[in-house]
């Protein structure tokens, strides 16, 4: 905690170190850098095909040799991670959500691709059911309930296979208890040891996430809510001990979902556990910014920096934002 000494006006002028740009960018207490971003990107199937999604203007779905032409511009931009999220239609879900562990999958044809043609940037799949399941749920279902051990089985399978394709960064979002520890068990006994976890630790049920089902084809498969797993917004301190149990079952980063309503609980983690903190700017923050910088309401360049920045100075090592290349060419002054 950095003290506040008491001496007052007008011995103590805040302005003073405010009056010139020199001297703000002399004083700046956080930076926002390329290096902080992670990009996440929509696959669908096809070639050459990029298809707008109408609740995120601006962003499309890709097919994968798309997908591989974004890879090339975020390693030119610095972006080093990018995060890979399939759309799936309703004739190819089912209830068990059998594609999420075919290695021919969207997720891994992409993996593939783009560690092929670009080895050096970092590829970050979800471990999580929804995008594959035909009731839009995270895990496996016994009726109206949601089943922890038999879901985390599947995820292990699904993370395995991911890794097997080029996958560097496992991020569990299905926020099933145990499956951190079962899927780090499995990596470490299959010689995958230097696979990271990102876990989407604090990961609450929020209504910030229409957009990105949307995208992922889940918004008209969705029956029920996701709050038998997702956590309760009102709650903070059950969030430091879902980030708790996380670390002790071998993650090596987590993130706080989603990020602008949340920017206590993201603070109140980097302060608690020091670790390698993210946060999720949703589909749904997106969506309103971009909904109201598309209206006139907001200004662009300003507004994307600012909700940005909010998250570094909050504690964030660095966020996951669909503005990843706008966020940075402005960075860059491109
Ligand atoms: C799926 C998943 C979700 C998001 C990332 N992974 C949605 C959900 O839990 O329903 C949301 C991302 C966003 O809204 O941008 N497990």
């Amino acid at each position: 905690m950095k003290t506040n000494p008491a001496s007052a006006f007008p011995a103590t002028r805040l302005r003073r170190n405010r009056k010139a740009d020199w001297s703000r960018r002399l004083v700046s207490e956080n930076t926002l850098s390329v290096n902080d971003l992670i990009w996440p990107l929509f696959l669908i199937e096809g070639k050459g095909k990029r298809e707008p999604i109408p609740s995120m203007p601006g962003v499309e779905r890709l097919s994968v040799d798309e997908a591989v032409r974004a890879a090339e511009e975020a390693v030119n931009l610095g972006i080093p991670v990018l995060a890979l999220f399939p759309h799936t239609s309703m004739e190819k879900r089912d209830t068990m959500g059998s594609l999420a562990t075919d290695p021919n999958n969207l997720v891994c044809q992409a993996t593939r691709a783009i560690k092929k043609a670009f080895p050096q940037i970092g590829v970050l799949c979800d471990a999580a059911l929804d995008p594959f399941t035909s009731h839009g749920h995270d895990g496996l279902m016994d009726g109206e309930r949601i089943l922890n051990d038999e879901t985390v089985e599947v995820l292990v399978r699904q993370s395995l296979m991911q890794v097997e394709a080029g996958c560097d960064i496992i991020a569990p979002s299905d926020m099933m208890d145990g499956r951190v520890g079962a899927i780090r068990a499995a990596l470490e006994e299959a010689g995958h040891i230097d696979t990271q976890i990102m876990s989407y630790a604090a990961k609450f049920a929020s209504a910030f996430y229409g957009p990105f089902r949307d995208a992922i084809g889940s918004s008209g498969a969705l029956k029920g809510d996701k709050r038998t797993y997702q956590m309760d917004p009102a709650n903070g301190d059950e969030a430091l001990r879902e980030v708790a149990l996380d670390i002790a079952e071998g993650a090596d980063m987590v993130m706080v979902k989603p990020g602008m309503p949340y920017l206590d609980v993201l603070h109140r983690v980097k302060e608690t556990f020091g670790l390698p903190t993210f946060a999720y700017q949703v589909s749904g923050e997106y969506a309103m910014l971009a909904g109201a910088i598309d209206n006139g309401w907001l200004d662009r360049d300003r507004v994307i920096l600012e909700s940005l920045m909010g998250f570094k100075r909050a504690g964030a090592d660095g966020v996951l934002t669909y503005f990843a290349p706008v966020a940075a060419r402005l960075i860059q002054k491109l």
